[in-house]
């Protein structure tokens, strides 16, 4: 795409290949460098000045705090892709949660926080909120717009993460952002699950979207990072707030989230066509009481999902039938090409039990049997079965002990 400032109406698989890219500039280096930034000198007084106007602290390059061409690049990208006005970056998907919710909130405020929201956004209601006089309500993530009843004149935000860690329950975000707005709050969600690109979140009414960008825009396991993607009428309030705390994110983070990024969609059309295929094989096990992925038609989330998504990322959850714990470790402890490990959105398949239980306080998880989330690769799906299946052997084998 050449470098005229010419408004295109791409397509997005188009956008991800040419977006925060001009070859011309950079001696027709495909990919942009990487700019290794703190100082950035001006050469005259004067540039200093015209550098350091409040107006322009999100335009230009002047301190690398505040960001550097590699880090534009990558927030132009995202930014496109998802529909938002403008995106920055931090050094975490934690702190693209925090940072949000603290450009939102102050003391006296109330925070509509779903219950299925990944354990360190609770954790940072709970430990951090708290002491700044923010007060929490969890809500059942089916709630919908009876969301409306739980309103408060002092509810300046409603978090959203679908679908929820661990359980995967796919919420109604057209509904809970309509009556959010109606009662004055902004709508946050966590959209980490879809990426950008599988959840136009703007469309369904959201005002800050928030990313670990650590998972599926990194794509490889390698990077920490967070992206945080606004409207025009949020900008100003949240870049603002996420510069007085500090945050920015590594160059070189940067350039490897762009590099993944290139790369997203047929990354996650793969992940979505492997999933499925095991979470089909999955339901068929007798050792199986459920599997949670909203692109199953029989999972409860599924309209939801169609009407809204478009797509499935590889991430999702399952419900055996009750068997002992140990014979849960023997069987992740027999897998060869599933690891254990936190985080998922790699390019590698991984295993680990949940306790959603512990988690909860709005809604109760009282499920059938021991709950494992499982993060589905891009390795051959036939093989991830068999591993699966060597799993289960061990599984029953200890069981029955
Ligand atoms: C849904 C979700 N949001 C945010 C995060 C936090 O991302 P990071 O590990 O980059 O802080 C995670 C991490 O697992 C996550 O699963």
């Amino acid at each position: 795409m050449k470098s005229d400032g010419r408004v295109r109406n791409y397509r997005k698989d188009t956008l991800l290949a040419h977006l925060g890219r001009h070859p011309d500039a950079q001696h027709g280096a495909v990919n942009p460098p990487v700019y290794h930034a703190s100082t950035i000198l001006s050469s005259t007084m004067a540039e200093w000045e015209t550098k350091r106007d409040p107006s322009k602290r999100f335009d230009v390059v002047r301190y690398g705090l505040l960001g550097t061409p590699t880090t534009f690049a990558l927030e132009e990208a995202l930014a496109a892709i998802e529909g938002g006005y403008r995106a920055m970056l931090t050094s975490s998907g934690l702190a693209a949660i925090t940072a949000p919710l603290q450009a939102c909130l102050k003391c006296g405020d109330h925070l509509l926080m779903v219950d299925t929201a990944y354990g360190p956004a609770r954790n940072f209601c709970e430990k951090v909120l708290t002491r700044f006089g923010v007060a929490t309500t969890y809500y059942d993530p089916l709630i919908g717009a009876d969301i409306a009843r739980l309103m408060r004149p002092n509810t300046r935000v409603v978090y959203i993460e679908s679908p929820g860690s661990l359980t995967f329950e796919v919420q109604d975000v057209p509904a809970i952002a309509a009556a959010a707005h109606e009662a004055g709050a902004k709508v946050l969600m966590d959209n980490t699950w879809a990426s950008p690109y599988l959840f136009p979140s703007f469309t369904h009414g959201v005002d800050v979207s928030i990313h670990a960008a650590t998972k599926y825009i990194v794509g490889h396991s390698d990077v920490i990072l967070g992206a945080v993607i606004t409207t025009e009428e949020m900008w100003l309030k949240v870049r603002t707030m996420a510069a007085d705390l500090g945050h920015c994110a590594a160059p070189d983070d940067a350039y490897y989230a762009l590099r993944g990024l290139r790369t997203l969609s047929v990354r996650l059309e793969r992940h979505e066509k492997n999933a499925l295929a095991v979470a089909r094989w999955l339901q068929t096990r007798p050792e199986v009481s459920r599997v949670l992925y909203p692109a199953l038609p029989e999972d409860p989330g599924y309209a939801l999902w169609r009407r809204d998504f478009l797509g499935a990322s590889g991430l999702f959850g399952v419900i055996l039938k009750p068997v002992p714990k140990k014979a849960v470790y023997a069987m992740i402890d027999a897998l060869d090409l599933f690891g254990i490990g936190a985080s998922w959105g790699g390019f590698e398949s991984l295993i680990l039990p949940a306790n959603p239980e512990r988690m909860r306080t709005a809604t109760r998880w009282n499920a059938e049997g021991p709950t494992l989330r499982l993060h589905i690769g891009l390795e051959d799906p036939q093989d991830l079965i068999e591993d699966l299946d060597r799993g289960f052997h061990q599984l029953r084998a200890v069981a029955a002990a």
